[in-house]
């Protein structure tokens, strides 16, 4: 048995350690004394961003599918993060009944597992994209979800199998995230605030590729660990079997208006409609109202303002080729299919080197 650190640390697992949340949560995690479990197939390991430093790496690693992790595996942990699975809805679109497999199927499994194994705590990430075309109205947590991908409907599958698991020594937390943005080692441009941010680093303009119409909330990466943080550090019985929206009230924005703050943030940027551009049925205008409540150690430290200066800042620091900004590198879909091409990756989704045996 590891020696832990102070009284407060735990042994947690990672799943999806190695993607763009959780490069950010693991350092996280580790610096507050927590030994830290990792599971991931590495999908993106090609992914990350070019650095002098290594990216951070967990106290153990396991590269195993999700679908194959057993009880067995968790001995000894005290809580679960489960990040790990198809992380937006182009990745779910691709074939949808493998997606309900992973994001939803293999969730539900894994904190069955994590309850077999008496690990306490199973801290969810979910999406505020469950919520679907609500239009204009403000959804909470009472909302009826109606996801309209899926990526959100795989998500929400998930969630009611998550709950019911609910147990005196299993508290299943399931937060609703907004849409990430912002810096990570294991940066995605196929997040909508990247996105515009990379578009306009290459050409000048943040180019809107919807009518823009469509409510979209947004989370810095960094608020989204902090916040993973939080529900691990939360008392028990203020988090068991709750289900909470993760965001800001104040960076719920139509996607028109986020275009000219991004804009806005980068010197000399303007705002380009995209020729053609349709309107994005997903439209969600979420209250963050209970958040406070559930998780009152939990502040949003960053604004939209700040996080895309700073994601400029960056980029440009790192002298990125323009053309890796909407290459397969850095946007996960067509990473897969590349390396899907290449036979590096399964037709299911597992890398060649560690699929099981037909
Ligand atoms: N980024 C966002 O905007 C956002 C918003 C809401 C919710 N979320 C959720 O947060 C989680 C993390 O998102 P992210 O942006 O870090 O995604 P990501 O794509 O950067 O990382 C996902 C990680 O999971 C791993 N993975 C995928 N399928 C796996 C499998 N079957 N077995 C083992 N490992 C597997 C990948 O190798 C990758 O390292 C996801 O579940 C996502 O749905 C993300």
């Amino acid at each position: 048995m590891v020696a832990l650190s102070g009284p407060d640390a735990m042994r947690i697992c990672v799943t999806g350690h190695r993607g763009y949340v959780g490069a950010i949560l693991l350092p996280l995690l580790q610096r507050r004394g927590h030994w830290v479990l990792g599971i991931d197939t590495g999908l993106f390991a090609e992914c990350a961003v070019p650095g002098p430093s290594p990216s951070p790496q967990p106290d153990r690693s396991l590269c195993r599918d999700i679908r194959d992790v057993g009880a067995a595996d968790l001995e000894d942990i005290d809580a679960v993060v489960h990040l790990a699975g198809l992380s937006n809805d182009p990745l779910g679109d691709l074939d949808p009944a493998l997606t309900a497999g992973i994001n939803g199927d293999a969730a539900a499994a894994l904190a069955a597992a994590a309850r077999r194994a008496g690990v306490g705590r199973f801290v969810f990430a979910s999406t505020c994209s469950v919520y679907g075309a609500a239009g204009d109205d403000v959804v909470n947590e009472a909302t009826p979800p109606r996801p309209v991908t899926p990526y959100a409907a795989a998500k929400l599958a998930a969630e009611t199998a998550i709950l019911q698991l609910a147990a005196d020594a299993f508290t299943p937390i399931l937060l609703r995230f907004a849409t990430a943005y912002g810096y990570s080692p294991m940066l995605r441009f196929d997040l909508v605030a990247n996105n515009m941010t990379a578009h306009a680093i290459a050409s000048g303009r943040v180019l809107l590729k919807s009518t823009g119409t469509q409510w979209r909330p947004l989370i810095h990466v960094a608020d989204m660990a902090d916040a993973l943080v939080a529900a691990l550090d939360a008392p028990r019985q203020a988090v068991h079997a709750q289900t909470v929206n993760v965001g800001s009230d104040d960076d719920n924005v139509r996607i028109a208006d986020l275009a000219e703050l991004v804009a806005a943030a980068i010197p000399g940027a303007g705002v380009e409609r995209m020729t053609g551009a349709e309107p994005d049925r997903r439209s969600y205008r979420v209250s963050f109202a209970r958040v406070a409540q559930i998780l009152p150690d939990f502040r949003p430290c960053w604004t939209i303002a700040k996080g895309v200066a700073d994601l400029h800042g960056r980029i440009v620091g790192l002298g990125l080729p323009t053309c890796d900004f909407e290459g397969a590198r850095f946007n996960r879909l067509p990473h897969l299919l590349r390396q899907r091409a290449a036979g590096r990756v399964t037709g299911d989704l597992r890398p060649a080197s560690t699929a099981r045996p037909t």
